[in-house]
Protein backbone atom coordinates (compact mmCIF):
# COMPACT_ATOMS: atom_id res chain seq x y z
CA UNK A 1 0.00 0.00 0.00
CA UNK A 2 1.23 3.08 -0.99
CA UNK A 3 1.99 6.15 2.13
CA UNK A 4 2.34 9.19 -0.21
CA UNK A 5 3.02 12.60 1.32
CA UNK A 6 1.42 15.46 0.08
CA UNK A 7 1.04 18.85 0.21
CA UNK A 8 -1.87 20.49 -0.20
CA UNK A 9 -2.95 24.20 -0.70
CA UNK A 10 -6.71 25.93 -0.46
CA UNK A 11 -6.89 29.04 -1.54
CA UNK A 12 -11.11 29.07 -3.11
CA UNK A 13 -12.46 32.35 -1.45
CA UNK A 14 -11.00 34.22 1.99
CA UNK A 15 -9.54 31.14 3.40
CA UNK A 16 -5.74 30.65 2.61
CA UNK A 17 -4.83 26.91 4.43
CA UNK A 18 -2.40 24.46 3.44
CA UNK A 19 -2.53 20.78 5.08
CA UNK A 20 -0.16 17.74 4.84
CA UNK A 21 -1.32 13.75 4.70
CA UNK A 22 1.15 11.07 4.67
CA UNK A 23 -0.97 7.47 3.72
CA UNK A 24 -4.48 8.98 4.31
CA UNK A 25 -3.59 10.07 7.71
CA UNK A 26 -3.69 14.48 8.06
CA UNK A 27 -0.50 15.63 10.09
CA UNK A 28 -1.34 19.17 9.64
CA UNK A 29 -3.99 21.35 8.58
CA UNK A 30 -3.45 24.76 9.04
CA UNK A 31 -6.28 27.59 7.83
CA UNK A 32 -5.42 31.55 8.06
CA UNK A 33 -9.14 33.31 8.09
CA UNK A 34 -9.05 37.19 6.43
CA UNK A 35 -10.43 39.09 8.78
CA UNK A 36 -9.62 42.54 6.02
CA UNK A 37 -13.23 41.52 4.55
CA UNK A 38 -15.23 41.86 7.76
CA UNK A 39 -15.50 45.89 7.29
CA UNK A 40 -17.31 45.39 3.64
CA UNK A 41 -19.52 42.94 4.70
CA UNK A 42 -18.41 40.28 2.19
CA UNK A 43 -15.97 38.75 0.47
CA UNK A 44 -13.97 41.35 -1.94
CA UNK A 45 -12.08 39.37 -4.25
CA UNK A 46 -9.01 41.41 -4.97
CA UNK A 47 -8.52 41.70 -1.52
CA UNK A 48 -8.78 37.97 -1.15
CA UNK A 49 -6.00 37.54 -3.74
CA UNK A 50 -3.55 39.81 -2.08
CA UNK A 51 -4.58 38.53 1.73
CA UNK A 52 -3.77 34.72 -0.15
CA UNK A 53 -0.12 35.81 -1.42
CA UNK A 54 1.10 37.58 1.81
CA UNK A 55 -0.59 34.37 4.20
CA UNK A 56 0.32 31.52 1.87
CA UNK A 57 4.29 31.05 2.94
CA UNK A 58 3.70 31.08 6.30
CA UNK A 59 1.01 28.84 6.13
CA UNK A 60 2.66 26.33 4.19
CA UNK A 61 5.78 26.71 6.81
CA UNK A 62 3.84 26.30 9.90
CA UNK A 63 2.03 23.08 7.95
CA UNK A 64 5.90 21.91 7.48
CA UNK A 65 6.38 22.81 10.96
CA UNK A 66 3.16 21.27 12.28
CA UNK A 67 3.81 18.16 10.48
CA UNK A 68 7.25 18.13 10.99
CA UNK A 69 8.38 17.15 7.80
CA UNK A 70 10.82 18.00 5.08
CA UNK A 71 9.87 19.73 1.66
CA UNK A 72 12.45 16.53 0.53
CA UNK A 73 9.51 13.71 1.61
CA UNK A 74 6.94 15.14 -0.61
CA UNK A 75 5.63 12.76 -3.02
CA UNK A 76 3.19 15.18 -4.50
CA UNK A 77 1.74 18.76 -4.10
CA UNK A 78 -2.17 19.38 -4.71
CA UNK A 79 -4.31 22.69 -4.96
CA UNK A 80 -7.57 23.59 -5.57
CA UNK A 81 -7.69 24.49 -9.35
CA UNK A 82 -11.81 25.62 -8.79
CA UNK A 83 -14.51 26.34 -8.44
CA UNK A 84 -14.14 29.69 -6.84
CA UNK A 85 -12.75 33.26 -7.09
CA UNK A 86 -10.32 33.43 -9.66
CA UNK A 87 -7.79 35.99 -8.18
CA UNK A 88 -7.83 33.86 -5.13
CA UNK A 89 -7.39 30.26 -6.94
CA UNK A 90 -4.65 31.61 -8.71
CA UNK A 91 -2.41 32.14 -6.05
CA UNK A 92 -2.55 29.06 -4.69
CA UNK A 93 -2.18 27.27 -8.49
CA UNK A 94 0.83 29.22 -9.24
CA UNK A 95 2.26 28.50 -6.06
CA UNK A 96 1.30 24.43 -6.41
CA UNK A 97 3.02 24.73 -9.93
CA UNK A 98 5.98 26.45 -8.88
CA UNK A 99 6.65 23.98 -5.76
CA UNK A 100 6.16 20.94 -7.93
CA UNK A 101 8.29 22.21 -10.69
CA UNK A 102 11.26 23.22 -8.12
CA UNK A 103 10.85 19.49 -6.27
CA UNK A 104 10.42 17.84 -9.92
CA UNK A 105 7.45 15.69 -8.15
CA UNK A 106 3.79 15.12 -9.58
CA UNK A 107 0.80 18.06 -9.25
CA UNK A 108 -2.50 16.84 -8.35
CA UNK A 109 -5.38 19.34 -8.94
CA UNK A 110 -8.75 18.97 -6.77
CA UNK A 111 -11.98 19.61 -6.93
CA UNK A 112 -13.33 21.96 -3.70
CA UNK A 113 -16.80 21.00 -3.82
CA UNK A 114 -15.56 16.69 -4.16
CA UNK A 115 -13.17 17.78 -1.52
CA UNK A 116 -16.07 19.17 0.78
CA UNK A 117 -16.97 15.60 0.40
CA UNK A 118 -14.38 13.37 0.87
CA UNK A 119 -13.28 15.18 4.01
CA UNK A 120 -15.56 12.24 5.32
CA UNK A 121 -12.72 9.64 4.79
CA UNK A 122 -10.40 12.21 7.35
CA UNK A 123 -11.88 10.36 10.41
CA UNK A 124 -14.12 7.53 11.68
CA UNK A 125 -16.81 6.61 11.26
CA UNK A 126 -16.30 6.71 6.98
CA UNK A 127 -19.61 6.39 4.90
CA UNK A 128 -20.10 3.54 2.86
CA UNK A 129 -20.72 3.76 -1.47
CA UNK A 130 -22.93 4.71 -2.33
CA UNK A 131 -23.91 7.24 -0.16
CA UNK A 132 -26.21 11.08 -0.43
CA UNK A 133 -24.39 13.95 0.14
CA UNK A 134 -25.92 16.85 1.05
CA UNK A 135 -23.27 20.29 0.13
CA UNK A 136 -23.88 23.52 1.78
CA UNK A 137 -21.31 26.11 1.49
CA UNK A 138 -21.23 30.12 0.89
CA UNK A 139 -21.52 29.52 -3.03
CA UNK A 140 -23.15 26.01 -3.60
CA UNK A 141 -26.24 23.63 -2.37
CA UNK A 142 -26.00 20.41 -4.03
CA UNK A 143 -27.28 17.12 -3.57
CA UNK A 144 -24.46 14.96 -4.78
CA UNK A 145 -24.83 10.63 -5.09
CA UNK A 146 -21.35 9.40 -4.03
CA UNK A 147 -20.74 5.96 -5.76
CA UNK A 148 -16.93 5.98 -5.10
CA UNK A 149 -14.07 8.51 -3.78
CA UNK A 150 -13.46 10.22 -7.44
CA UNK A 151 -17.16 9.47 -8.91
CA UNK A 152 -20.05 11.11 -7.83
CA UNK A 153 -23.39 12.46 -9.68
CA UNK A 154 -24.78 16.03 -8.71
CA UNK A 155 -28.87 15.33 -8.91
CA UNK A 156 -29.64 18.57 -7.70
CA UNK A 157 -28.45 21.42 -7.11
CA UNK A 158 -29.44 25.76 -6.37
CA UNK A 159 -31.10 27.69 -9.33
CA UNK A 160 -30.32 30.64 -7.53
CA UNK A 161 -28.54 31.35 -4.40
CA UNK A 162 -26.58 29.09 -2.10
CA UNK A 163 -28.05 28.34 1.09
CA UNK A 164 -24.66 29.89 3.14
CA UNK A 165 -25.39 33.00 0.73
CA UNK A 166 -29.18 32.83 2.34
CA UNK A 167 -27.69 32.41 5.89
CA UNK A 168 -25.21 35.43 5.65
CA UNK A 169 -27.39 37.99 3.70
CA UNK A 170 -30.56 36.92 6.59
CA UNK A 171 -27.90 38.00 8.65
CA UNK A 172 -27.05 41.33 6.88
CA UNK A 173 -30.63 41.98 6.84
CA UNK A 174 -30.75 41.45 10.67
CA UNK A 175 -27.78 44.22 11.17
CA UNK A 176 -24.84 41.29 11.90
CA UNK A 177 -21.52 41.09 11.09
CA UNK A 178 -19.99 39.08 8.35
CA UNK A 179 -20.14 36.43 8.16
CA UNK A 180 -23.12 36.32 9.30
CA UNK A 181 -23.94 32.56 8.99
CA UNK A 182 -22.42 31.22 12.35
CA UNK A 183 -23.70 34.20 14.21
CA UNK A 184 -27.27 33.61 13.24
CA UNK A 185 -27.10 30.21 14.36
CA UNK A 186 -25.61 31.23 17.45
CA UNK A 187 -28.62 33.60 18.19
CA UNK A 188 -31.02 30.94 16.83
CA UNK A 189 -30.33 28.57 19.49
CA UNK A 190 -31.81 30.80 22.26
CA UNK A 191 -34.98 31.78 19.89
CA UNK A 192 -38.13 30.65 18.89
CA UNK A 193 -37.99 29.10 15.73
CA UNK A 194 -41.79 28.82 14.61
CA UNK A 195 -42.56 32.57 15.76
CA UNK A 196 -42.45 33.47 12.00
CA UNK A 197 -43.24 31.74 8.95
CA UNK A 198 -41.54 32.79 5.84
CA UNK A 199 -41.80 30.62 2.79
CA UNK A 200 -40.91 26.95 1.76
CA UNK A 201 -39.54 26.99 -1.74
CA UNK A 202 -40.47 23.37 -3.01
CA UNK A 203 -39.59 23.20 -6.91
CA UNK A 204 -39.76 19.84 -8.96
CA UNK A 205 -37.10 17.30 -9.10
CA UNK A 206 -34.20 17.85 -6.95
CA UNK A 207 -33.25 21.55 -7.30
CA UNK A 208 -33.56 24.01 -4.92
CA UNK A 209 -33.96 27.87 -4.34
CA UNK A 210 -33.23 30.52 -1.59
CA UNK A 211 -33.71 33.79 -3.72
CA UNK A 212 -37.57 33.43 -2.79
CA UNK A 213 -36.60 33.29 0.74
CA UNK A 214 -33.99 36.14 0.84
CA UNK A 215 -36.76 38.90 -0.59
CA UNK A 216 -39.61 38.03 1.69
CA UNK A 217 -37.50 37.94 4.73
CA UNK A 218 -36.39 41.32 3.06
CA UNK A 219 -40.22 43.17 2.58
CA UNK A 220 -41.04 41.21 5.79
CA UNK A 221 -38.17 43.19 8.02
CA UNK A 222 -38.84 46.36 6.07
CA UNK A 223 -42.86 46.59 6.90
CA UNK A 224 -42.10 45.66 10.78
CA UNK A 225 -39.42 48.29 11.07
CA UNK A 226 -41.65 51.11 9.38
CA UNK A 227 -44.09 50.63 12.18
CA UNK A 228 -41.96 49.42 14.84
CA UNK A 229 -38.15 50.54 14.49
CA UNK A 230 -36.66 48.33 17.24
CA UNK A 231 -38.64 45.44 15.40
CA UNK A 232 -35.55 43.71 14.98
CA UNK A 233 -33.31 44.30 18.35
CA UNK A 234 -36.53 42.97 20.18
CA UNK A 235 -37.08 40.11 18.11
CA UNK A 236 -33.67 39.24 16.93
CA UNK A 237 -33.76 35.42 18.34
CA UNK A 238 -36.81 34.42 17.42
CA UNK A 239 -35.90 35.79 13.90
CA UNK A 240 -32.74 33.35 14.21
CA UNK A 241 -34.54 30.50 14.47
CA UNK A 242 -37.22 30.83 12.51
CA UNK A 243 -35.22 31.95 9.64
CA UNK A 244 -32.69 29.16 10.39
CA UNK A 245 -35.70 26.57 10.72
CA UNK A 246 -37.12 28.00 7.60
CA UNK A 247 -33.87 27.37 5.69
CA UNK A 248 -33.20 23.76 6.94
CA UNK A 249 -36.91 22.86 5.63
CA UNK A 250 -36.40 23.43 2.48
CA UNK A 251 -33.32 21.59 2.12
CA UNK A 252 -34.55 18.77 3.91
CA UNK A 253 -37.44 18.62 0.86
CA UNK A 254 -35.29 17.22 -1.04
CA UNK A 255 -32.89 15.79 1.11
CA UNK A 256 -35.83 13.02 2.36
CA UNK A 257 -37.47 12.42 -0.95
CA UNK A 258 -33.74 11.89 -2.75
CA UNK A 259 -32.34 9.53 -0.13
CA UNK A 260 -36.22 7.19 -0.60
CA UNK A 261 -35.87 7.20 -4.30
CA UNK A 262 -32.95 6.48 -4.30
CA UNK A 263 -33.08 3.94 -1.87
CA UNK A 264 -29.93 5.45 -0.14
CA UNK A 265 -29.80 5.12 4.13
CA UNK A 266 -26.04 6.45 3.73
CA UNK A 267 -26.84 10.45 4.59
CA UNK A 268 -23.78 13.08 4.66
CA UNK A 269 -23.65 16.74 4.71
CA UNK A 270 -20.64 18.24 4.12
CA UNK A 271 -19.23 22.25 3.34
CA UNK A 272 -19.77 25.34 5.24
CA UNK A 273 -23.17 25.28 6.07
CA UNK A 274 -22.84 21.56 7.61
CA UNK A 275 -21.26 23.53 10.61
CA UNK A 276 -24.64 24.98 11.36
CA UNK A 277 -26.13 23.87 14.73
CA UNK A 278 -29.55 23.42 13.69
CA UNK A 279 -28.83 21.21 10.62
CA UNK A 280 -26.69 19.24 12.76
CA UNK A 281 -29.71 18.43 15.24
CA UNK A 282 -32.10 18.26 12.24
CA UNK A 283 -30.14 15.52 10.09
CA UNK A 284 -29.57 13.76 13.71
CA UNK A 285 -33.46 13.36 14.44
CA UNK A 286 -34.40 12.64 10.56
CA UNK A 287 -31.58 10.03 11.10
CA UNK A 288 -33.22 8.48 13.43
CA UNK A 289 -36.78 8.69 12.66
CA UNK A 290 -36.05 7.34 8.81
CA UNK A 291 -33.28 4.99 9.99
CA UNK A 292 -30.06 6.84 8.47
CA UNK A 293 -26.66 6.35 9.50
CA UNK A 294 -25.80 9.90 9.06
CA UNK A 295 -22.60 11.24 8.32
CA UNK A 296 -21.58 14.97 10.30
CA UNK A 297 -17.92 16.22 9.41
CA UNK A 298 -16.12 18.05 12.57
CA UNK A 299 -16.57 21.42 12.82
CA UNK A 300 -12.24 22.15 11.20
CA UNK A 301 -13.50 19.93 8.20
CA UNK A 302 -17.03 21.76 7.48
CA UNK A 303 -15.62 25.34 6.34
CA UNK A 304 -12.85 25.70 3.43
CA UNK A 305 -9.75 23.44 4.56
CA UNK A 306 -7.00 22.12 3.24
CA UNK A 307 -7.12 18.89 5.06
CA UNK A 308 -10.22 18.01 2.85
CA UNK A 309 -8.21 19.21 -0.44
CA UNK A 310 -5.15 16.63 1.05
CA UNK A 311 -7.71 13.99 1.38
CA UNK A 312 -8.84 14.18 -2.12
CA UNK A 313 -5.49 14.38 -3.31
CA UNK A 314 -4.54 11.09 -1.78
CA UNK A 315 -7.45 9.19 -3.73
CA UNK A 316 -6.16 11.07 -6.86
CA UNK A 317 -2.75 9.72 -5.88
CA UNK A 318 -3.48 6.26 -5.75
CA UNK A 319 -5.25 6.51 -8.93
CA UNK A 320 -2.68 8.06 -10.65
CA UNK A 321 -4.42 10.94 -11.32
CA UNK A 322 -2.08 13.83 -12.30
CA UNK A 323 -2.10 17.48 -13.65
CA UNK A 324 1.05 19.13 -15.93
CA UNK A 325 2.12 22.56 -15.37
CA UNK A 326 -0.60 23.41 -18.09
CA UNK A 327 -3.06 23.54 -15.55
CA UNK A 328 -5.09 26.67 -14.73
CA UNK A 329 -7.55 27.67 -12.56
CA UNK A 330 -11.36 27.09 -13.44
CA UNK A 331 -13.55 29.42 -11.34
CA UNK A 332 -17.07 27.30 -12.54
CA UNK A 333 -14.94 23.99 -12.31
CA UNK A 334 -17.86 20.84 -12.51
CA UNK A 335 -17.86 17.50 -11.81
O1 LIG B 1 -17.51 25.91 2.64
P1 LIG B 1 -17.30 27.31 3.07
O2 LIG B 1 -16.32 27.58 4.18
O3 LIG B 1 -16.89 28.21 1.86
C1 LIG B 1 -17.41 28.04 0.60
O4 LIG B 1 -16.92 27.12 -0.12
O5 LIG B 1 -18.36 28.78 0.29
O6 LIG B 1 -18.74 27.88 3.48
C2 LIG B 1 -18.90 29.16 3.96
C3 LIG B 1 -20.38 29.38 4.26
C4 LIG B 1 -20.71 30.83 4.59
O7 LIG B 1 -21.88 31.20 3.90
C5 LIG B 1 -20.93 30.78 6.09
O8 LIG B 1 -21.78 31.76 6.58
C6 LIG B 1 -21.55 29.41 6.26
O9 LIG B 1 -20.78 28.59 5.40
N1 LIG B 1 -21.49 28.93 7.63
C7 LIG B 1 -22.60 28.77 8.41
C8 LIG B 1 -22.14 28.35 9.67
N2 LIG B 1 -20.76 28.26 9.62
C9 LIG B 1 -20.39 28.62 8.36
N3 LIG B 1 -23.90 28.96 8.14
C10 LIG B 1 -24.77 28.71 9.12
N4 LIG B 1 -24.40 28.30 10.35
C11 LIG B 1 -23.12 28.10 10.68
N5 LIG B 1 -22.76 27.69 11.90
ZN1 LIG C 1 -16.03 25.53 0.55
Amino acid sequence: MLQPTILAIESSCDDTSAAIIRGGKILANVVATQAVHEKYGGVVPELASRAHQQNIIPVVEQAFHTANIAKSELAAVAFTRGPGLLGALLVGTSFAKSLALGLDIPLIEVNHMQAHILAHFIDEPKPSFPFLCLTVSGGHTQLVLVKDHLDMEIIGQTTDDAVGEAFDKSAKLLGLPYPGGPMLDKLAATGNPDRFQFPIVNLLGYDFSFSGIKTAIMYFLKEQTQQDPEFITKNLADLCASIQQALIKTLFKKLIPAAKDLNVKEIAIAGGVSANSGLRKALQEQGEKLGWNVYIPAFQYCTDNAGMIAMAAHFKYLKGEFSDQYASPEPRLKF
